[in-house]
């Protein structure tokens, strides 16, 4: 299973990428919002300099032949760039000439099995269902992966299920249970994965016990 970071933040990136655990990064207009970017290519450069994987950056326009232009310029910002694409009528239709030029795309808010269909169809190298969003309005995001998972092996689809809008260690357990390629988590997310307190006493124990043993030789 790859471990994305979901952030535009460059400390962050950093911070996820020196635990050696990081295969990608994704991104979206919100995520830049939030830290306040200002020059969009220069900051999707940086970030594709530091980790050594898969960088999502998102176009900001919904017609075809916009998507087109943008999406050209943002995959010529990197080797490892992939152009976000929303999934609506003419990102489809972007993708599928995304895909025929070579150019790797990231299908975002997808939220329906049928969606990931047609994305898959249209030759997306990632799916991105938003799991915890479909739990926020009491709909079982989980079964939108499991879904996903048994329609692509059904039909041996390429694209690369790309499970996000992952909230808490839980739903990545899910999703590496049920197949997902991908998991995009925020920083704290991927922290508590390593966290357990019989891990933290029983360091402690073992640390104090190491330490009683050299005091009594003295
Ligand atoms: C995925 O690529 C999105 O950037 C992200 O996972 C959305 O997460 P959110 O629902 O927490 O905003």
């Amino acid at each position: 299973m790859k471990f994305f970071i979901d952030t535009a933040d460059l400390d962050e990136i950093k911070e996820a990428n020196d635990l050696g655990v990081l295969d990608g990064v994704t991104t979206n207009p919100s995520l830049c919002a939030k830290i306040g970017v200002k020059d969009f290519e220069a900051h999707i450069a940086k970030i594709c300099k530091i980790v050594d994987g898969d960088v999502s950056a998102e176009v900001v326009s919904t017609t075809y032949e916009e998507m087109i232009e943008e999406g050209r310029q943002i995959a010529a910002i990197a080797d490892n760039v992939v152009v976000k694409v929303p999934l609506i009528k003419d990102g489809i239709k972007a993708i599928n000439t995304f895909s025929e030029e070579g150019i790797k795309t990231n299908c975002t808010l997808c939220f329906s099995p049928t969606q990931a269909l047609i994305a898959a169809k249209a030759g997306a190298t990632y799916i991105s269902p938003f799991l915890g969003r479909l739990d926020d309005i009491s709909t079982d995001g989980m079964q939108l992966i499991r879904d996903i998972v048994q329609i692509y092996d059904n039909y041996g689809y390429e694209t690369e299920v790309l499970a996000a809008s992952i909230r808490h260690p839980m739903h990545l357990l899910e999703c590496a249970k049920e197949g997902a390629d991908v998991a995009t988590m925020p920083l704290n997310v991927i922290k508590s994965l390593l966290k357990h307190p019989l891990t933290d006493s029983g360091l402690e124990r073992f640390l104090k016990d190491w330490e009683d043993l050299q005091e009594s030789f003295k």
